[in-house]
C-alpha cells in the first residue's frame, strides 16, 4: 500500500474540520466511522444527533498506534500490549480503565474507554497527523446496515451534517472489529469481529470468556443490541430446509422474495443470490449486499444461514442480530 499516493489534499481538509469540531467519515478496514475529535464533547456530540443514537453508549477512540495507548488508557494491562503488538494497526478494539480526562461524551459515563488503531493507510495517515483521538462509531443511522463503502456513507447523513467522506474504497474486512475488555479479573470478548477468537487466545495463551450476549446497564454495548445491523427490507433466516419452505410459499401468495443461498440451495424456482461460500469473503460482501437489496423492494430477503463453525462467528453474530425472523 505504501507506493500509492496518499490524497493529501484530502487529508488537510479532514483535518481542518476536525479541528473545527465537524464530522468526517473515515473509511477503516472494517466498515466506514462517523468520526470526530475526541477531546471536544461537543464535536462527539454532534455524532450522537447526525446517527439518532441514545448519548449513554459509548464511542470507540480511533488511535495511530500503541504508543498513543497511555494517552487514553490508565493502569494497562501487560495484555493490552501483547494484544496491540500483533493485531494493531487492525480490527480490534480494547477495553480498558479511562484516564479521568476521557469525555464521558466519548465512554457513555463509564469509567472505561474503547481503543483502536485502524489498519485502512487513509485513515492511519490522517491519525498519525492528528496527533490526538477520533471518537468514531460506525457511520450509518442507528440500528442500521453498517457502511462498507463513501457512497454508503453519503446516503445516510445529508451534506449539512456531513461535509467530507474520505474515500478509501470498499472495506476489505466488512464486519466491525472484535471487541476484547481487559477491564476485570480475565480478557472478556464482548463482541466477535475482524480479528478470530482463536488469534487473540494463541496470543493471550489461554481461552477468552465470550460474553457478547450480556449487556447489563453497567456495560452498554450498543453493539449487542438485537435489532442491530439490519436491513428495511424483512430478512429471514434458516438453514435450507426451512428457507426453502418459506421461499416457496411466500412466492405461492405473491411476494417478491430473494433468496441469499450459502451452498445448500440451488433451485431454479425461486431467484437465488448466491452468497461466497469462505468466511472472509461472506464477510467483506455481508453489508453491501443487504444495502444493494434493500434497494430492490422485495418483500422479504430469506437467508440460508453459514454453518456454525468458529470462522464464521462474527457473521453468525451480525446475521443474527440483523434478522427480523429467524426459522432456526
Ligand atoms: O470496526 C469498528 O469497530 C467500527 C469502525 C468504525 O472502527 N466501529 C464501530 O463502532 O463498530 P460502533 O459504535 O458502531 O460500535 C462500537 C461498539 C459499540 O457496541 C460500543 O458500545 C462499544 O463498541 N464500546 C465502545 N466503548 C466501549 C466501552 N468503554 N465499553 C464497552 N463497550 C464499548
Ligand atoms: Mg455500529
Amino acid at each position: 500500500m505504501s507506493h500509492i499516493p496518499l490524497p493529501h489534499a484530502q487529508i488537510s481538509a479532514a483535518l481542518a474540520l476536525l479541528r473545527a469540531g465537524e464530522l468526517v467519515g473515515i473509511p477503516t478496514e472494517t466498515v466506514y466511522g462517523l468520526a470526530a475529535d475526541a477531546s471536544q464533547p461537543a464535536a462527539v456530540a454532534k455524532i450522537f444527533a447526525a446517527k439518532g443514537r441514545p448519548a449513554d453508549h459509548p464511542v470507540i477512540v480511533h488511535i495511530a498506534g500503541a504508543a498513543q495507548l497511555a494517552a487514553w488508557a490508565q493502569n494497562i494491562p501487560d495484555e493490552a500490549y501483547l494484544l496491540a503488538e500483533a493485531f494493531w494497526p487492525g480490527p480490534l478494539t480494547l477495553i480498558l480503565e479511562r484516564q479521568p480526562h476521557v469525555s464521558p461524551a466519548v465512554t457513555g459515563g463509564q469509567d472505561t474507554v474503547g481503543l483502536r488503531a485502524p489498519a485502512h493507510p487513509l485513515t492511519h495517515a490522517l491519525l498519525s497527523e492528528f496527533g490526538g483521538g477520533l471518537a468514531a462509531p460506525s457511520a450509518n443511522q442507528f440500528g442500521h446496515v453498517s457502511p462498507t463503502t463513501a457512497e454508503h456513507v453519503r446516503g445516510e447523513f445529508s451534506p449539512e451534517v456531513l461535509q467530507l467522506v474520505l474515500d478509501g474504497g470498499p472495506c476489505a474486512v466488512g464486519v466491525e472489529s472484535t471487541i476484547v475488555s481487559l477491564v476485570g479479573d480475565t480478557p472478556k470478548l464482548l463482541r466477535p469481529g475482524g480479528v478470530s477468537r482463536a488469534a487473540i487466545e494463541a496470543v493471550l495463551g489461554h481461552p477468552l470468556e465470550h460474553h457478547t450476549n450480556q449487556h447489563s446497564a453497567k456495560q452498554r454495548v450498543s453493539g449487542l443490541l438485537d435489532s442491530h445491523y439490519a436491513p428495511r427490507t424483512t430478512l429471514i433466516t434458516g438453514h435450507a430446509e426451512q428457507i426453502m419452505a418459506a421461499a416457496a410459499q411466500r412466492q405461492t401468495a405473491g411476494e417478491r422474495i430473494m433468496v441469499l443461498s450459502y451452498s445448500a440451495i440451488q433451485s431454479a424456482t425461486y431467484p437465488l443470490h448466491p452468497m461466497p461460500t469462505d468466511s472472509d469473503n461472506y464477510a467483506q460482501a455481508l453489508y453491501a449486499t443487504l444495502r444493494q437489496l434493500d434497494l430492490a423492494g422485495y418483500d422479504a430477503l430469506l437467508l440460508e444461514l453459514p454453518p456454525h463453525t468458529p470462522e464464521w462467528l462474527a457473521v453468525q453474530d451480525r446475521l443474527h442480530r440483523a434478522a427480523h425472523h429467524k426459522l432456526s
